[in-house]
């Protein structure tokens, strides 16, 4: 089978390294990768936002699956177009994918088909959105509605902070056409944990759980990032839990799609804030979290082909995934000055003697070759990736690893995983 995953980062890294791993693939291709993913697969020099392009390199290779790693493509619509051609690709439709490009879309779904979160508007006028938050009381998180590079939900913690967010979003327009229409919403308090699903658009199988760290410094403090660190499994979803979570939010999520004519097929993700037994869905992304794909398919022991391409065709029969007992930790290696401004091209070194650690894969992201050497290219650079038996076992063996590589240009966060070991 031929494959081609479209991406550049550690999520797309780690889905090259687990599908060159298959018996089913003779070749691997992805558009356009990074230093990292070319050990596993031949990199093609074209964006993920160029479908036509993808698409004509698709059926000029005649590739028998696509992997779509970013939501950019989904929300432009890649999955519409291969399967105008007959093309097999994984992911959801546009309109599918508006789950997580439009947070409007999404909270209105969830208010509907009764799923679990956050009390909210949503806005057009930025009148009445100020006199929404005059009637309701702080904290309160404003939200642009469309896709805003992970910037675009702003915590307010006075009603003159969020006058002044929608202020930038609905009239300054510092997100675009995003802030065109606004969710304001509750602030939750309790502890986030990601949770994924595969989903043939009927049946629903769960991934194990996990947990990302989303603010750039230490104790969850400073701005957010993409998230600068992840693991697994998250001992905050319990077995119980991670029922329930199927139960009242995975599966009525896909089946309330299908009855809104847009059935959902890929990997479905729901960011949710727990708070003992209870929890929300915070939000709905249409694609693979990054990190958290790094430990999740470092644990992964089932083949992931088989279950990728029936998604992309006939739907899933009896598939099961079978897990690595160990725990997976990736902490995540950024250019100093990431989520802001950051230089370019500084070397990396050491990247061998990380994994040289043991169990351990240095997951590339924002990197690049320049004269055979490794340097940097973007703002999460590195996703070290370690398994261990324990989750303090894996956090001390990727902080090894980490120690290993020479990161004078690099920051990373000194706790991921510590919030695992209170419920050890
Ligand atoms: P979202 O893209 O909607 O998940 O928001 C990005 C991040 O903002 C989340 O991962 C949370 O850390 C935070 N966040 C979003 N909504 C809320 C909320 N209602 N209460 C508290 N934090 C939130
Ligand atoms: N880990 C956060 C995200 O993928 O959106």
């Amino acid at each position: 089978m031929k494959v081609l995953v479209i991406g550049s980062g550690g999520r797309e890294h780690a889905f090259c390294w687990k599908i060159s791993k298959s018996p089913l693939v003779t070749s691997l291709y992805c558009a356009p990768g990074n230093p990292g993913i070319s050990k596993y697969a031949e990199c093609v020099d074209i964006k993920v936002s160029d479908i036509e392009g993808l698409l004509r390199f698709a059926r000029a290779e005649e590739i028998d699956l696509t992997v779509v790693g970013p939501e950019q493509p989904l929300a432009l619509g890649i999955v519409d177009r291969f399967n105008e051609e007959n093309l097999n690709i994984f992911g959801p439709t546009q309109a599918a994918a508006e789950l997580e490009s439009s947070k409007v879309f999404s909270k209105n779904l969830m208010k509907k088909y009764n799923i679990p979160t956050a009390f909210y508007s949503t806005f057009t006028n930025f009148d009445d959105a100020v006199s929404w938050v005059k009637e309701v009381k702080p904290p309160l998180v404003v939200k642009a509605d469309g896709l805003a590079a992970g910037k675009g939900v702003i915590i307010c913690q006075s009603e003159k902070e969020a006058i002044e967010v929608l202020d930038d979003i609905m009239r300054r327009k510092i997100f675009g056409d995003s802030g065109d229409s606004v969710v304001v919403e509750e602030f939750l308090q309790g502890e986030e944990a990601s949770f994924f699903a595969f989903t043939d658009g009927e049946k629903v199988i769960p991934l194990v759980s996990s947990q990302d760290h989303k603010a750039l410094l230490d104790e969850d403090k400073g701005p957010n990032t993409g998230g600068m660190g992840a693991y697994s499994p998250a001992p905050v979803i319990t077995p119980e839990l991670s029922k329930i979570i199927m139960e009242r939010v995975m599966v009525p999520t896909v089946k309330a799609l299908a009855r809104e004519g847009r059935p959902y097929k890929g990997i479905l993700y729901a960011g949710l804030m727990i708070n003992g037994d209870d929890f929300k869905v915070l939000e709905f992304n249409c694609r693979f979290g990054d990190p958290e794909a790094q430990p999740l398919l470092m644990r992964m022991r089932s083949d992931i082909v088989p279950i990728l391409y029936a998604i992309s065709d006939k739907g899933l029969t009896d598939e099961e995934i079978e897990w690595r007992d160990e725990a997976s930790v990736c902490v995540v290696m950024s250019s100093r000055g990431y989520p802001g401004d950051y230089k370019k091209g500084l070397p990396i070194e050491g990247i061998d003697k990380a994994e040289d650690t043991g169990d351990v894969i240095v997951f590339h992201a924002g990197t690049a070759e320049e004269d055979g050497k490794i340097v940097t290219s973007g703002g999460r650079v590195l996703g070290v990736t370690a398994l261990g038996n324990t989750i303090p076992e894996a956090i001390n063996l990727a902080y090894e690893a980490v120690g290993k590589i020479d990161s004078d240009s690099l920051y990373y966060r000194k706790d991921i995983g510590k919030k695992a070991l209170k419920y050890i």
